[in-house]
């Protein structure tokens, strides 16, 4: 495994590859000799590049992770297929429909694994009530909502390159989480958005940057700072409508205190609904109208046999983000060693069909908002079209 982008989530990568135990980590390429080398030593990896085409041209690299800022995805994803190399991207897949729709046809004909990290679906649970709702025991779904709300651009100290359009895309709070929850409503519910109606808003509209972009999650130190003006939204509401009528609702933002990583999900079924928050990720709310509420515990021994494999410990004993994350890096492993047939795809496993969709949701939200709150459809295109 080769890593191009060493930042934040990138040490998720490494570690979740490492926990494989068959498979090396090559070497990292950064933006620079000297931060790829510095970031090289810290994750004790052998190999370090200044150039990510240095990277892709190793031999010994057959995966490539690709953890760069958004407007990298593209060029870098692009080189990487070209190679004939495997590729393991984060989300967003890119920063709008043309661009992802470019990559998942360059990734369909180069007939390798592609993957997006949409992580929260390697969660034990998520695939518990996805397969509740599959087989029907919730009953048909109605209504499906929540949120993913985060506090850590609350300081107008904190700039990154979320909040430049040109780095991160026409959209920061959607593209960059609102693609999360939408991943996951379609995955748990087994549905697609086909329309969308949005409202966005940029809560703090003058930021202050020091030069170096803000890692996520972190605080600001001191210094010179410049204002920098974001109109990229770090909040937003959208209603929406699936496929067969079915509706929904979920809100977005990052500039809200207190909440964390504040991901919910509910989805109403006719006989029960089923509710996941990735900060309790241990439970399973169970609602019904005719018995007691309930609540499902991550405990292998009462989980469904085919999803038993996404849990690690017994019942009671504490399992987190990382593993759900090391879930989703193991499935993609599984593919890649199946020779990345596609009917060799673990069920579960996001492709960058997934992240192409997602970058046609996030565009179907900016163009509601852009005109004055009008519901939009998704306009996603086969491949091959
Ligand atoms: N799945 C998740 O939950 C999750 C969480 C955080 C971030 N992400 C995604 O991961 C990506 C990276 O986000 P981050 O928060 O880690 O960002 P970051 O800014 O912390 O890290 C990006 C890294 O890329 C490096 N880089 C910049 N230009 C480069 C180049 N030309 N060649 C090689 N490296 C270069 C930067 O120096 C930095 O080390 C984004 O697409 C983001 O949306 C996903």
């Amino acid at each position: 495994m080769g890593l191009i982008g060493p930042g934040f989530v990138a040490a998720h990568h490494i570690d979740a590859v490492r926990r494989l135990g068959d498979v090396d980590v090559v070497a990292i390429a950064g933006s620079s000799q000297e931060s790829a080398e510095n970031k090289a030593r810290e994750h004790k990896v052998e190999r370090a590049y200044g150039n990510y085409r240095a990277l892709i041209g190793d031999p010994d690299v057959h995966v490539i992770h690709n953890t760069t800022p958004n407007y990298l995805h593209l060029p870098i994803t692009l080189a990487a297929l070209a190679a004939g190399k495997h590729v393991i991207s984060d989300k967003p897949l890119a920063m709008n429909p043309e661009e992802g729709r470019k990559l998942r046809d360059a990734a369909v004909a180069a007939k390798v694994a592609h993957v997006v990290t949409f992580n929260y679906r390697g969660n034990p649970l998520v695939q518990q009530a996805r397969g509740m709702v599959a087989r029907g025991e919730a009953g048909p779904v109605g209504f499906v909502h929540g949120h993913y709300l985060q506090d850590w651009m609350t300081d107008p100290n904190v700039y990154s390159w979320r909040s430049d359009p040109a780095k991160g895309g026409a959209s920061s709070a959607l593209g960059d989480i609102g693609s999360h929850w939408c991943d996951l409503a379609e995955h748990m519910s087994g549905l697609r958005i086909a329309s969308v109606l949005a409202d966005l808003t940029t809560v703090i509209p003058i930021r202050y940057s020091s030069g170096a972009s803000a890692e996520a999650f972190s605080k600001q130190g001191s210094g010179e700072r410049v204002e920098m003006h974001t109109q990229s939204e770090d909040l937003a509401s959208v209603l929406l409508r699936f496929e067969n009528g079915v509706k929904g609702c979920f809100s977005v933002g990052q500039v809200l205190p207190g909440h964390k990583n504040d991901l919910q999900l509910e989805l109403n079924g006719r006989t029960c609904s089923l509710k996941w928050k990735q900060e309790e990720q241990n439970q399973l709310w169970i609602g019904r109208h005719d018995q007691p509420n309930a609540v499902m515990a991550k405990d292998p021994s009462l989980m469904s046999r085919d999803v038993r494999r996404y849990t690690h410990l017994p019942g009671g004993h504490q399992e987190a983000w990382s593993d759900a994350f090391f879930n989703v890096v193991r499935d993609a492993y599984d593919w890649i060693r199946a020779g990345a047939l596609p009917n060799a795809k673990p069920e579960m496993l996001p492709t960058f069909e997934d992240g192409y969709r997602s970058t046609c949701v996030v565009d179907a939200m900016l163009r509601s908002h852009a005109a004055g709150g009008v519901w939009q459809k998704v306009n996603c295109l086969p491949c091959g079209e």
